[in-house]
């Protein structure tokens, strides 16, 4: 297999929740994934990035694994598994899947036993300490909500990042390294193509455990306490016992890495093949996100991360995943949201420097949810976040309006597949209900209209293939920066040149002149000198250079 095969690769996730059900459960499952690998091969993806599908109480969906050599059985069974890797393989499909070795769940066997008994071996697999008083050992806050400290009956307090139900391994302890290190290569080992590595930067304690000056009454977030000194002797030794064997594809979600460790995650003798760019992630912070003073802001983001990561390293890039809201409701304001500015948006990621993620339902444009009321939603952070936002004296109303524009929920409704009862998702009901617009959005309407998003996203994909030198090795470079509205740059590499230009507004653009044919475009005509609202344009050609 060619090195670094990933760097010419397009990655779709699935969230196997909510992507197929195939047994009427109302969840989907493996087997669903196994009836649409064709609907994946037609569109053209290289490799399935599968969210846990473990064994596990599913309070953070699957982030919490109680047994990880083992197939949650609401998804299916090992075997299904092998099946699925066998058929992608025929498809030329690759299978990533998610590595959550930060904590598990506390219904895993290792937590059980020290539960039971402060002296056994797997006592060690976690934190555990004692306080004299009954106060928790430290002021710091979970990802989710109130203290990372959770007590057991025993007045021993442990530790968790997320979830109470998530206590953290405790990667000190060899012993429980080597556990990890084996499971690992157990599952390279069945022909999977590498993983998504969840909440890797969590794994470095402040083994002092000191607590930390905030605001009287406040607590201190722990996601500042990411990629701790000491990180990089694990994860060097994972990738040496696992990853470096199999030439596989690694991507690690790194919350806190900044430009300066870049290169320590991402760079040629990274620990990762690369890492997810949250840099440009969405613009939460402005009013009107479809406004060109907005359009430029988000410009300069996008453009600061990626020139500075491409001369160091390799990105995962993305504009949605099963941690957020959806792109067209993240990056427009609702009334501009239709086929050219989702394919414009498709557009301005696709060629920046790195493999492109699409998130399931990304490329037939599903959107938002509006929820009523917090009963509706499932994710155990919004649920948690939201109970104790109104504890505090919060209004509930403007909490709910918070989680049900950015909530995670709004990426994990069913998979729209078709304007029948729940859209063709389960002939069941669904375990979190469906957007009621899949009699608009879906699949079946998108997929033999040759104007659809989903065939813009198939073209786009098909341009990545046919230029898979150029995306892998050109070179970076903004163009036309001072143009307000139009977010453009080039890939140039051995006198060939991949020109992106998109007009990320709703008006009529002048459009610079570009001296190469334009080979992918969202609007039926190319006029070289103005640009369409949303309009976005992929050109190829020789190098002025050359
Ligand atoms: C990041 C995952 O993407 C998210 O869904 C999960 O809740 C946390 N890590 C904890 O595993």
């Amino acid at each position: 297999m060619e090195k670094d095969w990933w760097k010419k690769s397009v990655v779709y996730q699935i969230y196997p929740q909510s992507f197929m059900d195939s047994n009427g459960d109302g969840i989907g499952d493996l087997n669903g994934i196994i009836q649409k690998l064709d609907y994946l091969q037609n569109l053209g993806v290289d490799v399935l990035w599968i969210c846990p599908m473990y064994a596990s109480p599913l309070v953070d969906n699957g982030y919490d694994i109680s047994d990880y050599y083992k197939v949650n059985p609401i998804f299916g069974t090992n075997t299904d598994m092998e099946h699925l890797i066998d058929e992608a393989r025929k498809r030329n499909i690759k299978i990533i899947l998610d590595l959550v070795v930060n904590h598990c769940s506390d219904q895993h066997e290792w937590f059980q036993k020290a539960k039971a008994d402060p002296m056994c071996e797997e006592a060690d697999y976690f934190y555990f300490c004692s306080t004299e008083d009954d106060q928790e050992p430290n002021n710091w806050r979970s990802n989710f909500g109130g203290s990372v400290w959770s007590r057991l009956p025993d007045g021993r307090w442990y530790y968790h990042t997320f979830a109470k139900e998530q206590p953290d391994l405790n990667w000190e302890c060899k012993k429980l390294r080597d556990k990890i290190y084996e499971m690992i290569n157990w599952w390279l080992e069945k022909g999977i193509a590498g993983f998504r590595v969840d909440a890797i930067t969590f794994i470095k304690k402040d083994l002092s455990f000191a607590s930390k000056e905030v605001p009287s009454g406040e607590r201190y977030p722990v996601e500042k306490l990411t990629d701790y000194p000491g990180i990089g002797v694990f994860l060097n030794e994972m990738k040496k016992q696992c990853f470096e064997k199999y030439n596989c594809m690694t991507v690690a979600e790194a919350p806190g890495v900044d430009n300066q460790a870049f290169e320590r995650y991402a760079g040629k003798e990274g620990y990762f093949s690369m890492i997810f760019d949250f840099g440009w992630e969405n613009m939460e912070e402005e009013n009107d996100k479809s406004s060109i003073e907005a359009v430029e802001r988000w410009k300069k983001k996008i453009f600061q991360n990626v020139s500075n990561n491409s001369k160091i390293g390799w990105s995962a890039i993305f504009l949605e995943n099963h941690d957020q809201s959806r792109c067209l409701n993240k990056f427009l304001k609702k009334e501009a949201i239709n086929f050219y500015s989702a394919s414009a948006l498709a557009s301005i990621y696709f060629f920046l420097y790195g493999t492109p993620f699409i998130y399931q339902g990304q490329e037939i444009g599903m959107t938002n949810v509006e929820w009523k009321n917090i009963e509706d939603m499932d994710d155990v952070r919004a649920k948690r976040t939201y109970q104790e936002a109104v504890d505090q004296g919060k209004n509930p109303q403007e909490v709910l309006a918070y989680f049900s524009e950015l909530g995670r929920d709004n990426a994990r409704t069913p998979m729209q597949w078709s304007d029948e009862k729940n859209g063709g998702f389960s002939i069941g009901i669904p375990w979190i209900k469906c957007n009621d617009n899949y009699q608009v959005i879906n699949v079946e309407h998108q997929i033999h209209n040759p104007g659809s998003l989903y065939n813009y996203y198939k073209r786009l994909i098909k341009c990545y293939h046919d230029h898979a030198d150029i995306v892998k090795n050109g070179a970076f470079h903004t163009l036309y920066e001072n143009e307000p509205g139009l977010i453009a740059y080039e890939r140039e590499w051995n006198g060939t040149v991949l020109t992106v230009a998109v007009n990320f507004t709703n008006q009529k653009l002048a459009m610079p002149y570009i001296d190469q044919p334009c080979i992918l475009h969202n609007y039926k005509a190319v006029n070289t000198s103005q640009m369409q609202p949303y309009e976005a344009r992929i050109y190829y050609g020789r190098s002025a250079e050359a």
